[in-house]
């Protein structure tokens, strides 16, 4: 995979749903370390393409092309192997135990004593420690079980595991729609830590200011096709309202930013 190349490149997805056409050729790319806000009404065909992305569900026809290789994931798991995650606030953590063991969900570090696995507890707690501190995430006991801790903690420790399991590209739905003002702040500035290291990030929001403090894109989606794909320092709220609503588009432009979708170069 050259530098130079997108991370992840969608070229014309479409996907139906008998009578409904969600998505009716969506094309735009993703560059590691750059995060894109995915703007739309309601219905607009986001999540649908998120879980496309992810391995939730087949697109009907077009390409996902991630690291320069066509790559359409028949499972979330698969997806997650190859580096793609969808963070959702809490659905993908273990209410009923700590986070060191959420941290290490299916990949426990073990010894064997006369031939019986043992966790390595204190090592996997220290390494949990080291990676959330990394993360800037501070949570007061690691021993606590996930269903005591805020809605803001639970986002932090996924993406704080997403890191450091090696994740490359991270698809986030509205993860702050039940955050508080404070949460949804520490949350914006994880997403400014992961693409610090290079990591992709899709990030859903109906919020406009969240887009613009963390977007280097913002990608518009107007009843499945891209109404616009503007660089964030090159639009405004205004235009950007105009663009979900199906005012002045600026799909000329999005054109010709598309870039050249060639796998396998
Ligand atoms: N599993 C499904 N079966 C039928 N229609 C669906 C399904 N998933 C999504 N849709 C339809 O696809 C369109 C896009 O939905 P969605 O991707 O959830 O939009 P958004 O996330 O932008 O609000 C909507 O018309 C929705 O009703
Ligand atoms: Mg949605």
């Amino acid at each position: 995979m050259s530098k130079d190349q997108p991370l992840l490149v969608l070229d014309d997805i479409k996907m139906r749903f008998g009578a409904i056409e969600a998505l009716r050729g969506v094309s735009f790319s993703v560059d590691g370390g750059e995060v894109v806000a995915l703007l739309g009404d309601n219905g607009a065909g986001k999540s649908t393409l998120v879980k496309i992305i992810a391995g939730g569900q087949r697109a009907t026809s077009g390409r996902v092309v991630f690291e320069g290789r066509d790559r359409q994931f028949d499972s979330p798991a698969e997806a997650k192997a190859a580096g793609i995650e969808t963070v959702y606030q809490d659905l993908s953590l273990c209410t009923n135990v700590d986070v060191v063991a959420n941290f290490f969900m299916g990949r426990e570090l073990t010894r064997r004593v006369l031939g019986i696995p043992i966790l390595r507890q204190k090592e996997m707690e220290q390494e949990t420690a080291k990676a959330l501190a990394a993360g800037g995430t501070s949570i007061p006991s690691l021993r606590v079980n996930v269903e005591h801790l805020s809605g803001g903690q639970r986002q932090a420790i996924e993406l704080n595991r997403f890191v450091h399991w090696g994740g490359k590209l991270v698809l986030l739905d509205e993860p702050f729609a039940a955050l508080g003002v404070e949460q949804t702040r520490r949350g914006l500035e994880m997403v400014e830590r992961v693409r610090a290291r290079g990591i992709g990030v899709i990030l859903i929001t109906h919020v406009m200011a969240q887009a613009f403090a963390a977007a280097d894109r913002i990608v518009i989606l107007r009843h499945g096709i891209v109404a616009g794909n503007v660089k964030t320092e090159e639009t405004s709220p205004d235009e950007v309202v105009r663009m979900i609503t199906g005012g002045i588009g600026r799909i000329a432009r999005a054109t010709e930013n598309q870039p050249e979708t060639g796998a396998g170069t």
